[in-house]
């Protein structure tokens, strides 16, 4: 499917939203307290950087996508982003294992856009913000969870 690197961010953004509230839902048995209320604080910033992403798409005359459209296009991408369904529960560090993963995803999406596409620099630098979040968290603050 052709469509630009944005759209493929905020799509994967929009996956990952849901992927992270269903592991804030499903988180279970020892730290539980802890990871639930982190999962939730993930959510809130993943709900933030949708709307900065469908910002971003407006100003350039881009449409935001509905969830089923933003759906599409991740399982049409070479993305391994997984799709968390209801009915499973997660131990503490599986929950982190799979959230670790959604943070590298999206970084890779990420980079990828920043060095292809021909944006200004100042909404590069929103990108990088968000970069910038998913790798503090991966490769600095996720250390304290001992994973
Ligand atoms: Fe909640």
């Amino acid at each position: 499917m052709d469509h630009s690197k944005l759209t493929q961010i905020f799509s994967e953004l929009v996956v990952s939203h849901h992927n992270m509230r269903m592991l804030h839902w499903n988180v279970k048995g020892h730290g539980f307290d802890k990871a639930h209320e982190k999962f939730d604080e993930y959510t809130s910033k993943l709900s933030t950087f949708i709307d900065e992403i469908a910002e971003i798409m407006l100003m350039i005359y881009e449409e935001p996508l509905d969830l089923v459209s933003a759906i599409k296009v991740v399982e049409s991408s070479d993305n391994e982003l997984i799709y968390i369904g209801a009915g499973s529960k997660y131990p503490v560090t599986s929950a982190y294992a799979i959230c670790n993963n959604i943070f590298e995803s999206l970084l890779k999406t990420y980079v990828d856009a920043s060095l292809s596409d021909d944006l200004p620099s100042d909404i590069k630098s929103k990108l990088d913000e968000h970069t910038y979040f998913f790798r503090l968290e991966l490769r600095y603050k996720g250390r304290s969870r001992g994973i």
